[in-house]
Formats: C-alpha cells, structure tokens, sequence
C-alpha cells in the first residue's frame, strides 16, 4: 500500500503534469545532442510533461555522476520512461492507471496491455518499462540504455545496470 507521503508526490506529480509545454528549447537542444538519431524521434513522440521530468531526470544524474554520466547514461535518464508514449494516455486517464495498478498489480497489467479499449491502454502505460525498452532497443540505443527502461521500476537486487550509475538514476528520477 502506498504511503501519504507517496501519494502527495503523486498529486503534486500530476498537477505539474497538466501543464502541457515541454522543456526550455535549451534544454531540448541539450538533451538532443545527447541522443542518436533513432533515439531523437522518440524522444519527439514523447509529450511536453514527459520531456520535462526527463530533463530535470538527466540533469539530476549528470550533476550527480560528473565524468561518468556518458551519452548512454544520459540518454537512460532521458528515454527511462520513452514506453509511456505507447499507451496515448494523458494526465487523468494516467492517474486512474497508476490506481488501478496498485489495486491490480504488474502481473494483472501485463495482461490488460494486449486488449483493445481503455484497459489496454491502461496496461501498457503500467508497463512502459517493457515497452520502452524494446522500443530503445530497436532504435539503436546503447545497451545500458535499453537495460534501465526495462530496470528503473525493479528492485536494486535485479538491476543489470552498474550500481553507481543505477542508483544515480533512481535517484534523479522523482516519480
Ligand atoms: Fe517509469
Ligand atoms: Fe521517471
């Protein structure tokens, strides 16, 4: 179940969210030319909101990490959450989502995200670490890259990804 205190991130989390714009077009222009070019059309699929948090995901981590924040680091900080795009949900089907996954859990929504319809949708916004993941992975993403969409929901014990950059990440990531 999860605590107040996470559930307060959550709201304040969503009201940033309804505000559509994307990051400054400094900040885009950086975070671009931290990417190749498969990864750049992602990461224009990817909404203002979701470009957003990633930016401030891929400063945290590079502030964080210095010399070792290398293009495939950075370019993890930024596409982590690339698989959301998938499920076309925007802010409030989201939340309901995130509700219906704690009520159903992960296994229930690997299973919704093969059906048509609103549960469908619902579950594969549940599942975008899979989803961005080989989404990455076909769009020539280094491999560490491709192994923190798929890691950054998993425990610290089933993470691939060196720990020290890993806990960078998770670190960085406030959602
Ligand atoms: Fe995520
Ligand atoms: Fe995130």
């Amino acid at each position: 179940m999860p605590s107040w205190r996470h559930l307060s991130h959550l709201v304040r989390r969503f009201v940033g969210s309804l505000w559509p714009g994307g990051p400054a077009a400094a900040d885009d222009a950086w975070a671009t030319g931290s990417l190749v070019p498969g990864e750049q059309a992602l990461w224009r699929r990817m909404s203002g909101p979701d470009r957003r948090h990633a930016v401030g995901v891929a400063r945290r981590a590079e502030h964080a990490l210095g010399q070792r924040a290398t293009r495939p680091v950075v370019a993890a900080a930024l596409l982590h959450d690339v698989g959301k795009v998938d499920s076309g949900l925007g802010p409030v089907r989201r939340a309901v989502a995130t509700v219906a996954g704690m009520a159903g859990g992960h296994e229930a929504a690997g299973r919704w995200r093969r059906r048509r319809g609103p549960l469908g949708r619902a579950g594969r916004y549940l599942c975008h670490d899979e989803i961005g993941a080989a989404m990455l992975d076909a769009a020539g993403s280094d491999g560490l890259t491709v192994a923190w969409a798929r890691e950054h929901h998993l425990p610290a014990d089933r993470w691939s990804v060196p720990a020290d950059i890993a806990h960078a990440l998770k670190d960085a990531d406030d959602d």
